[in-house]
């Protein structure tokens, strides 16, 4: 698969990378499957996805427990990247960026890991009650003692980040700015695909000029994009789609052209090429510094999202994804 860099330390991953949230986070529990996950997780090391992007979060806890079982075995196939700063209560999530706090939870994700270092650390969410520059400090600390190799930021989600300011990223921009005083970020997460193309606007050009990788979540749009969801089957009360704008039945129905423009470009590049792997190829498109992490919790599908990494989209192609309509349906 083809290699792309991270950071100024030129941190080389497969450009799809494996977003492990599904298999412990976000999506119906009841789908859940722990062995099946364990072997996505060791196709996609086999097929060049090194990236594995986990949080301590997800679960909590399970996700980073899940791949420890796979990084016991196979830890220099993979680019263990997660998460710190968000805590999950009994109905709702916390930030907590204390230096204390940042210092133990990196311990328990290294222990959960199975690892003793973290390739790449991110801030899941600034703390409110917390100066950015206190928290990035004491993650810094974390590279400097070697347990962690380098930084990364996630940008705010599409509802905190409109509250934040004009701009979806006028927020995580500015703390980008504020960090990089303090600590070089190797690396920003923040979603991309066909359908929520704002990173491209401020995001991505921050990212190019300082030499700073672009982690893309949710390429696949929450598996919209696939074209494999119908639109009225619903989800489950559990499931993060079930309150998601984009996905009443009406808006699922509404932003199906979307998924046609996707079907056509894939069958001009051959029967067995789907929509999923146009909408990652897309995403990778978009700069050299773009590494895709599609989700996902099923071998079949990490074994098809890794080979999007080696399909070229034509200037037709991207012209004609240019087109599509915008996406209907918001947070706003
Ligand atoms: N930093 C942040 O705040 C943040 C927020 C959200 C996500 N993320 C990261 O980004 C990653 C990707 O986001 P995501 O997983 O939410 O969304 P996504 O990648 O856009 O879509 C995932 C969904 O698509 C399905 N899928 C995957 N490949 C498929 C294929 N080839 N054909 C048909 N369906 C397919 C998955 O099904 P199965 O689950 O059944 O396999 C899953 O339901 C996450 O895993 C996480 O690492 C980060």
């Amino acid at each position: 698969m083809e290699r792309r860099t991270i950071g100024a330390g030129a941190l080389a991953v497969g450009a799809v990378g494996l977003g492990c949230m599904p298999m412990s986070w976000a999506y119906s529990t009841s789908r859940q499957r722990g062995d099946e996950s364990v072997r996505c997780v060791h196709r996609a090391l086999d097929l060049g996805s090194s990236l594995l992007d986990t949080a301590d979060m997800y679960g909590p806890f399970t996700n980073e427990l899940l791949l420890g079982r796979v990084l016991r075995e196979r830890r220099a196939d993979a680019f263990v990247s997660t998460k710190v700063g968000l805590l999950v209560g009994e109905q709702h999530i916390v930030a907590n960026g204390r230096p204390g706090y940042v210092r133990r939870a990196c311990d328990a994700s290294l222990r959960r890991l199975q690892t003793d270092v973290i390739d790449l650390y991110q801030l899941h969410r600034p703390d409110p009650e917390v100066p950015i520059e206190e928290t990035w400090g004491a993650m810094a600390e974390l590279v400097r003692a070697g347990k962690v190799r380098s930084l990364g930021l996630c940008a705010l989600g599409a509802r905190g980040g409109r509250r934040s300011g004009t701009g979806l990223h006028d927020g995580t921009l500015r703390q980008l700015q504020r960090v990089q005083q303090v600590f070089p970020v190797a690396a920003v997460e923040a979603e991309l695909s066909v359908w929520s193309p704002e990173a491209l606007r401020t995001l991505l050009p921050w990212c190019a000029a300082r030499g700073v990788g672009f982690l893309a979540a949710m390429p696949l749009g929450n598996g919209f994009l696939t074209g494999t969801l119908t639109p009225g089957e619903g989800f489950e009360p559990d499931d993060v789609r079930a309150r998601h704008p984009r996905f009443t039945a009406e808006m699922m129905a509404a932003n199906q052209p979307i998924v046609a423009g996707l079907r056509r470009v894939a069958r001009r590049h051959g029967p067995e090429v789907t929509p999923a792997q146009v909408a990652l190829a897309w995403v990778l498109s978009r700069g050299r510094h773009v590494i895709a992490l599609p989700g996902t919790k099923r071998e079949r599908w990490a074994t098809e999202n890794a080979a999007a990494a080696g399909l070229r989209l034509s200037a037709a192609d991207l012209a004609e994804i240019g087109r599509l309509p915008g996406a209907r349906g918001s947070w706003d």
